[in-house]
């Protein structure tokens, strides 16, 4: 499985903040927020990912992440001219996916808690699509998906006035090799957006859209707003200065999850000793 990380758009939602630097290398407490979404793409068990960012922002986050290899990772660069959709990101991607499955997270989506791996463990097939839901008091704000009795969907929708349930998609997805396909033949929204809930609309019709509500004790931080902003750097602040573990901390992952080692964590801790993240991951080691 390979993945797609999207980190374009304009983020005005944000402005002034993200006027002259992008939405997803400002901070969130004590990084900036892309780590958070690649962190979870590496607990996930992918690794090589494709970072999807404005033409003016592509430099930056180079600067920021490199190849990958540091955390043995394969990054690749791709730009997205226009904030002209989500489900644009598998038209820029063709080329890198290859005809492979994939998994697309949104740059400014913040998970916590929940083990993305069951669904993607090697030799897990991805048939479809599959998405997640979570409740939340103002699901119009989302893509919404309504479920029957029985767990299966029954409608999703972009952002609905009048929504058919509390269960708001958040942004990670998991496609099989078809979503390539699916993309192209969408038409823009009346936003004059291709939208990912058209994709997954597609998939729904075929009856090939699996949902899994997010376990009780995950949880998903969007940062669409200032004031969710806020709210995501003081759960970070809170959550790690209490647990004395950091949350999207993407040295961390790497090393857990095996691509790297002892000695190339304590070589990735010197540069960062100043801040009191360097220390963060010598103490792992001990
Ligand atoms: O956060 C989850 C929600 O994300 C889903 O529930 C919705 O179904 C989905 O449409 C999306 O909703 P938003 O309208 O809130 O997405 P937004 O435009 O804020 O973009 C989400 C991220 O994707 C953000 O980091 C910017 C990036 N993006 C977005 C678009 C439209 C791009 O890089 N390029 C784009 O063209």
């Amino acid at each position: 499985m390979r993945g797609i990380l999207l980190a374009g758009g304009t983020g005005s939602r944000l402005w002034p903040v993200t006027k002259a630097i992008s939405k997803q290398l400002v901070p969130v407490f004590d990084k900036p927020m892309i780590f958070y979404p690649l962190s979870t793409l590496i607990s996930i068990g992918v690794r090589e990912i494709l970072i999807i960012t404005t033409p003016e922002d592509r430099e930056a986050f180079r600067r920021l992440l490199g190849d990958g290899t540091q955390w043995g990772l394969r990054l690749e660069y791709a730009v997205q001219l226009r904030p002209e959709g989500i489900a644009q990101a598998f038209l820029i991607g063709e080329e890198f996916l290859d005809g492979r499955n994939s998994a697309l997270i949104l740059g400014d989506n913040l998970f916590h808690g929940t083990d993305f791996g069951r669904w993607s463990r090697p030799g897990t097939e991805v048939v479809g699509g599959h998405i997640f839901a979570w409740p939340v008091p103002n699901p119009s704000a989302y893509g919404v998906v309504e479920f029957d009795a029985t767990g299966r969907v029954l409608s999703i929708e972009e952002k609905p006035a009048q929504p058919r349930s509390r269960y708001a998609v958040p942004g990670l997805y998991f496609y099989d090799a078809e979503v390539v396909k699916i993309a192209r033949g969408l038409q823009p929204s009346a936003r004059g957006e291709l939208e990912i809930t058209a994709v997954n609309a597609h998939y729904l019709r075929e009856r090939m859209l699996r949902a899994t509500v997010l376990d009780r004790g995950s949880v998903w931080l969007d940062t669409g707003t200032v004031a969710d902003m806020a709210r995501a750097g003081e759960y970070v602040r809170v959550v790690e200065e209490r647990q004395g573990c950091k949350i999207g901390c993407v040295e961390e992952a790497a090393w857990r999850a095996g691509l790297i080692g002892d000695a190339q964590l304590r070589e990735l801790a010197r540069p960062l000793l100043n801040s009191g993240y360097g220390e963060y991951l010598l103490r792992l080691l001990d």
